[in-house]
């Protein structure tokens, strides 16, 4: 099983199985600590929203403008680390990614 390292907003670690085929949203928001995702990925609430670990953030497909537009209207985005994690895919080659789940905005 592939695994996720997710830090919770209180800057606990966790290690997580994750499977693949799911949206890495789809993964958070199962979790106490995770994603609220109220639109469920339809890219509109941005409640899933993310900080990617620096050293994964290329490994990632790059954010679309949509993804981008919503991003940029969240007071705690990050130019570099920050992503809708309802739009991006988890995959087997992501296994062991670190995600921190953004304060609630
Ligand atoms: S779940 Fe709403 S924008 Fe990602």
């Amino acid at each position: 099983m592939a695994r996720m390292i997710v830090v919770d907003r209180d800057g606990k670690e966790h290690d997580v199985e994750a499977k693949p085929g799911l949206k890495v949203m789809e993964i958070l928001r199962e979790l106490d600590y995770g994603v609220a995702a109220i639109c469920g990925g339809l890219c509109s609430c941005a409640t899933c929203h993310v900080y990617v670990d620096q050293s994964w953030v290329d490994r990632l497909p790059k954010a679309q403008s949509d993804e981008l537009e919503l991003l940029r209207e969240i007071p705690d985005f990050k130019e570099s680390t920050s992503r809708l994690s309802c739009q991006v895919d988890f995959t087997e080659n992501l296994s062991g990614l670190k995600v921190t789940v953004a304060p609630d905005s």
